[in-house]
C-alpha cells in the first residue's frame, strides 16, 4: 500500500530520485524487499533519505508503533515497539524531539514523561476508539457509583482520563497492574474485552466499561475455524483487544511486542496473528522462515500517518502535542506506577 503519495510542504524540497540514493538505501531495501514491491520504494527512498537527514538535524528521534506501515517501521523508525515499549523509551530518550508515529494517546503519553521536551504526532487526528469511548466526567462517575474501589486504566486513554486513575497499563502488564493494588475488586477501563480476558486471569473481581477497539473487535472465531480447517497446522496469536470467544480459540494471547517475543521462541512454521494489517509485513521481514496468513483490519488512525506528514512534522515542528499541566501532574502518577511494575509477559 502506497503511503507517501499525499503531497505536502516539504515534499517540494525532496531530493531528486538517483542511482546513488538508491544505492545509499540498498541494505535497508534488501531487508524490506519481501514486503515493499521496487515500485513504491523508489517513491518512499527520497521521504527516507530526506527525514533521516532532518531527523539528525534537529536532534529528533522517531518512534513508531508495531502497526506503523513497512516504510516507516524499517524504513524511518529510531524505536520501534508496543505501546509500552514507546512509553519505556519516551522516558529514556535524550533527543530534543521526539516524533511520535502512532496514535494520539501514544503521543500524550511521551509528552507526559517528557514534559520538557517537544513531542511531535504527524498528524493530530490519529485517534482510537478506545480512547474516544470514555471521559474524565465518567470515570468521577464510576468512581461515586463504586466508591473506594480503584481505578486501572488501559494507557489507550486520553490523559484527562488518566489523570483520574490510580495506575495505568498496557496488555503487556494488565494482570499485574491490576494484582499490584492488592485489593479484591477494581475497575477496569475502558476495554471491556481485555478486562475479561484480565478477569479470566486473576482473582481480583473486575467491573467492566463497555469500550471496544474497532480494528480487533472485527475478528470472530467463526474466521479464526476457517483458518484452521485450510491450515489445519496454523498458529494463532490473539491481541486481547479481541472477542473473548475469539481468545478462547488462540495459541496465545498478547500484546504486540508478546506476539513478537513468542514467534521468535515457539518458530511455527505457519502463523496468523489476529491483530493490526501492518504487524505481520513488519514482523515477516524479521522472521522469512515463518510463512503468515494477512487478514487485514487495518487501523485508520494508525493508517493516517505516512512518510510526508513525518517530514513536514520535521520541517515544521508539527503538531505539538501539549497537556494541561494540571491534568499531566496526575497523569503521569499513573503512567509512572505502570513503568514502575514494567512488563508481565511471559513467553
Ligand atoms: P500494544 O500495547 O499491544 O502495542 O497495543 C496497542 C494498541 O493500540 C492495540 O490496538
Ligand atoms: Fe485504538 Fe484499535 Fe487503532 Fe489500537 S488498533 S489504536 S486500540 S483503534
Amino acid at each position: 500500500m502506497l503511503h507517501a503519495n499525499v503531497t505536502t510542504p516539504a515534499a517540494a524540497s525532496l531530493p531528486p530520485l538517483t542511482s546513488e540514493l538508491l544505492e545509499a538505501l540498498a541494505p535497508r531495501y534488501n531487508r524490506v524487499r519481501e514486503v515493499i514491491p521496487e515500485a513504491e520504494w523508489a517513491v518512499y527512498a527520497p521521504y527516507i533519505t530526506a527525514i533521516q537527514e532532518l531527523k539528525q538535524q534537529r536532534n529528533a528521534v522517531i518512534l513508531a508503533h508495531n502497526y506503523q506501515t513497512p516504510d516507516i517501521f524499517h524504513g524511518v523508525a529510531d524505536i520501534t515497539g508496543d505501546s509500552l515499549t514507546l512509553a519505556q523509551q519516551a522516558a529514556a530518550t535524550d533527543a530534543e524531539i521526539i516524533v511520535l508515529c502512532g496514535v494520539h494517546f501514544m503521543a500524550e503519553t511521551a509528552k507526559l514523561l517528557n514534559p520538557d521536551k517537544m513531542v511531535l504526532i504527524p498528524d493530530l487526528k490519529a485517534g482510537c476508539s478506545l480512547a474516544s469511548s470514555i471521559t474524565a466526567a465518567d470515570v468521577r462517575a464510576l468512581r461515586q457509583r463504586y466508591p473506594g474501589v480503584p481505578v486501572v486504566t488501559y494507557v489507550n486513554t486520553t490523559a484527562e482520563v488518566k489523570a483520574e486513575s490510580d495506575i495505568c497499563c498496557t496488555s503487556a502488564n494488565a494482570v499485574r497492574a491490576v494484582e499490584s493494588l492488592g485489593v479484591e475488586r477494581v475497575i477496569f477501563l475502558p476495554d471491556e474485552y481485555l478486562g475479561k480476558y484480565v478477569a479470566s486471569q486473576t482473582d481480583v473481581e473486575i467491573i467492566l466499561w463497555q469500550g471496544h477497539c474497532e480494528v480487533h473487535e472485527r475478528f470472530t472465531a467463526e474466521e479464526l475455524r476457517l483458518y484452521r480447517e485450510e491450515s489445519p497446522d496454523i498458529y494463532v496469536l490473539a491481541h486481547p483487544e479481541c472477542p473473548p470467544d475469539v481468545l478462547a480459540e488462540a495459541d496465545f494471547v498478547g500484546s504486540t511486542a508478546g506476539m513478537i517475543r513468542h514467534l521468535d521462541q515457539a518458530r511455527p512454521s505457519q502463523v496468523v496473528m489476529l491483530t493490526e494489517c501492518s504487524m505481520s509485513d513488519n514482523v515477516a521481514v524479521e522472521f522469512p522462515d515463518i510463512s503468515f496468513i494477512r487478514p487485514c483490519n487495518l487501523c485508520p488512525h494508525m493508517k493516517r500517518i505516512n512518510l510526508a506528514k513525518i517530514l513536514d512534522a520535521l520541517a515544521y515542528l508539527q503538531y505539538e502535542v501539549e497537556v494541561d499541566e494540571a491534568v499531566a501532574q496526575r497523569a503521569r502518577q499513573a503512567v509512572e506506577r505502570m513503568l514502575a511494575i514494567g512488563r508481565a509477559e511471559s513467553r
